[in-house]
């Protein structure tokens, strides 16, 4: 075993045990300096990261900046590097954040991602109009062209992975139904609606020939429905030479999601490889949903048993991340937020869906899953 994996374990069981200790659990700060370090612990096997606000980095001497720093290897901004945010008129670009961002990350050795290029949400609505009426599809793909390539040659070699189209997979049909796919539709006549799409990855490659560029969505980690149709979809976009390097995994997963169900579906999208051998997989926006999707918002209770589920859920997916990792699928494991008081799922209830709790301590599920690292 090498020097520094046993120095590793060392580390993560000399801090497990303080934890532990006393009375009921005691959890140290993610940003201690005695805390281990989620980035350090899978050094071997992935990075890790989170999905931040540029405010959680403006004051280096915040416990978030600090958290980060200590815990993260790779980071995406949650909402400031969308179309809305950066682009929300046609002559008018708003790079101040994303620049800081992109800044930050170099200053720290972070690599970051750029999320998301083309998506149906948060984009503004100028893209798809031409004065009071639709835009044709040349003027939509122009646009979105234009957009592409100022972004991403802008950051060129500095943003590492971009997510070039977000869930574009629709849930009941092979593509989703947007703006992009209505306007646009089947413009090379071959008999699919994936143009856009094609586009996208052409003007992101062309941009920056050496970026990641990958296919984001949800629940292709859990439903192998779903699985299936992007499968279908990136395998048609790959013989026709469309430039994606990977599927960026969302993994907007629940509590007690089962494993192999991962398994088949991490197996059925890996078939892909068989067409594209350095295919790459990320995943792009972990989290473990507390509640069912359409439970009423009633507060869960934390007992023991709750958490004992909970922590279960992340150390049985992280297994299968590992396992991903060892078979050379896997580089890159964000979460979606930078700890549970600020997650997206805090909708109505409050929600416990991060390695790190509301007060920025490391949950037990940390501690657990840094056990399988290495
Ligand atoms: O910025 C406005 C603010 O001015 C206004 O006062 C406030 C009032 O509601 O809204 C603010 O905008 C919110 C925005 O987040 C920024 O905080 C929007 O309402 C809110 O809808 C938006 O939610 C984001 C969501 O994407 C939009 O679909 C979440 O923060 C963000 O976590 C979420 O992220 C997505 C990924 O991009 C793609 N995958 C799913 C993931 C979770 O939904």
């Amino acid at each position: 075993m090498k020097m520094n994996k046993l120095l590793r374990i060392f580390a993560v069981a000399a801090a497990l045990c303080i934890a532990l200790s006393g009375c009921g659990v005691k959890t140290q700060y993610a940003y201690g300096e005695d805390a281990p370090s989620l980035k350090d612990a899978f050094s071997d096997d992935f990075r890790v990261g989170a999905a931040i606000n540029t405010w959680d980095i403006e004051d280096p001497n915040s416990n978030n900046c600090k958290t980060i720093v200590k815990q993260f290897n790779t980071l995406v901004l949650e909402n400031e590097s969308k179309p809305e945010s950066i682009h929300p008129e046609e002559d008018r670009y708003y790079f101040d954040k994303f620049d800081m961002f992109v800044d930050f990350c170099e200053e720290h050795d972070i690599t970051p991602r750029g999320h998301t290029l083309v998506w149906h949400s948060q984009v503004p609505n100028w893209f798809f109009k031409d004065g009071n009426g639709d835009a044709s599809a040349e003027l939509v793909l122009q646009r979105m062209r234009d957009h592409i390539t100022t972004v991403v040659t802008r950051y060129k070699g500095r943003v590492k992975s971009w997510d070039v189209v977000n869930e574009v997979i629709g849930d009941d049909g092979q593509l989703r139904f947007s703006e992009w796919s209505r306007l646009v539709g089947d413009y090379d006549g071959d008999g699919d609606k994936y143009d856009f799409i094609e586009e996208a990855f052409r003007a992101a490659r062309e941009a920056d020939p050496d970026a990641r560029l990958m296919i984001n969505d949800y629940s292709i980690e859990a439903s192998e429905d779903k699985a299936i149709r992007m499968y279908t979809a990136v395998k048609q976009m790959l013989s026709e030479d469309v430039p994606i390097d990977g599927i960026g995994f969302q993994m907007h997963i629940g509590k007690g999601q089962d494993p192999d169900q991962l398994r088949k579906c991490f197996e059925i999208l890996g078939r892909l490889r068989e067409i594209k051998p350095d295919l790459i997989f990320e995943v792009t926006e972990l989290d473990v949903n507390c509640y069912g999707w359409n439970q009423p918002a009633e507060d869960v209770k934390l007992t023991k048993d709750f958490i004992k589920e909970f922590n279960k859920t992340y150390t049985d997916t992280f297994t299968v991340l590992k396992e991903l990792s060892d078979e050379g699928y896997l580089d890159s494991v964000i979460m979606w937020g930078l700890h549970d008081g600020v997650s997206w799922l805090n909708n109505g209830h409050k929600n416990y869906p991060m390695l790190i709790d509301s007060d920025l301590k490391l949950k037990e599920a940390a501690y657990e899953v840094m056990e399988l690292a290495g």
